[in-house]
């Protein structure tokens, strides 16, 4: 157990900028932080636990591992790091890089994020099919220069990092493994009908910070997912129908004015919705939009409501502020929900 969170969290570290200074001034820095660490467990919707991978473990592994000085493996290519005891890692982070190194074929998880790679060209991928974990974040990657196939062959692939990016749709086809998919703070204005078709293990999709203007149906057949972040978009509309399994929906600072009849019917788990920021009126509102019950907290906060809408008793949390709420309102909605 001990050893399966500490690896959990050398791979989270891993997609963590740098910090070598740290390590330079403290050499036993890591040491402490692991044990002020214990404790704390992972979450799985944070996508960057702030902490800094150990770079120096290289230098002398000793500090971390408790093993002996191995050479760097000769298949790691020259602008990466490949620690020796951690065989199926490869560390190719924050070093200005303008392209990406072949990967060989042993590795598992591969970190190319904060460089200024512009492409995936089509084969870098070919001999790591046993890939699970790969990180682009912080790069300058656009959809045109991204492989047609680079990603369908990787038939294990779970958790894929292209945030922050010049990305302008979504990329496809993508491997059906995918449990996580970050695609925030790109340029992204269309998801192509058939783009996430498949992901059946796929639970949290990433999308907000982006130009998006319209989701069709494509999420109602994502079967596992549990978290959608739509948030920071340009969507008039909520997506025509939410898959089963949600429990988490973002979708503040968009522009959607109207809310369809038992929208929330079809995702009986759901939990949290944020809507704040949006353009709702209760003229676009059907009558039992929000009269979900097993909501526990809603937030209709700045949009243009004049009277509060019906909501479930379950509920536990309801923002409203930045609305025209009208005091007869208030005191109705009260004698309603007691
Ligand atoms: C890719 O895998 C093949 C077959 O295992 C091997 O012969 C080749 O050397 C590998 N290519 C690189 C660049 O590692
Ligand atoms: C990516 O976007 C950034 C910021 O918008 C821009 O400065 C950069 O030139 C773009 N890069 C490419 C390759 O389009
Ligand atoms: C989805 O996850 C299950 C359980 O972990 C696994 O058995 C299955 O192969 C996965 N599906 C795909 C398409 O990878
Ligand atoms: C909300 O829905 C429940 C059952 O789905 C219904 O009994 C209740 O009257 C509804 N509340 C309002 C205010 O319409």
């Amino acid at each position: 157990m001990q050893q399966a969170s500490l690896l959990l969290l050398l791979l989270l570290a891993g997609l963590c900028a740098l910090s070598r200074a740290q390590y330079d001034e403290d050499p036993h820095w890591w040491f402490h932080y692991l044990r002020s660490q214990q404790s704390t467990s992972y979450d799985p919707y944070d996508p960057y636990p702030y902490e800094p991978y150990p770079y120096g473990v290289d230098e002398d592994p000793g500090y971390a591992y408790g093993s002996p000085l191995a050479p760097e493996p000769r298949d790691c290519p020259q602008e990466c790091d490949c620690p020796p005891n951690f065989p199926t890692a490869m560390y190719c982070d924050n070093r200005n890089l303008k392209y990406l190194p072949f990967v060989p074929s042993r590795m598992k998880y591969v970190y190319f994020q904060n460089n200024q790679i512009a492409a995936i060209q089509e084969s870098v991928f070919d001999n790591a099919t046993g890939l699970l974990w790969i990180a682009l974040h912080g790069n300058q990657i656009t959809s045109e220069k991204v492989g047609r196939k680079v990603f369908s062959k990787l038939r294990h692939l779970e958790r894929l990092y292209l945030d922050h990016n010049n990305l302008t749709r979504v990329p496809g086809p993508l491997p059906r493994s995918l449990r996580e998919l970050h695609l925030e703070h790109n340029q992204i204005s269309r998801v192509p009908g058939n783009a996430l078709e498949g992901l059946e293990n796929l639970t949290a999709l990433y999308l907000h910070h982006n130009e998006i203007q319209e989701v069709g149906s494509t999420l109602r057949g994502l079967r596992s997912l549990i978290l959608l972040d739509l948030s920071y978009n340009h969507l008039r509309r909520v997506p025509d129908g939410l898959p089963a399994a949600l429990e988490q929906l973002y979708l503040e600072h968009n522009n959607v004015y109207s809310m369809p009849d038992s929208y929330f019917r079809g995702s009986p788990k759901l939990l949290y919705v944020r809507l704040s920021h949006n353009s709702l009126t209760n003229n676009g509102l059907a009558s039992n939009a929000f009269n979900a019950s097993s909501l526990l907290e809603l937030d209709l906060s700045y949009n243009q409501l004049q009277k509060i809408p019906p909501v479930s008793t379950n509920l536990e949390n309801l923002y409203l502020q930045g609305n025209r709420i009208n005091e007869f309102s208030i005191s109705s909605f009260c004698t309603v929900v007691d």
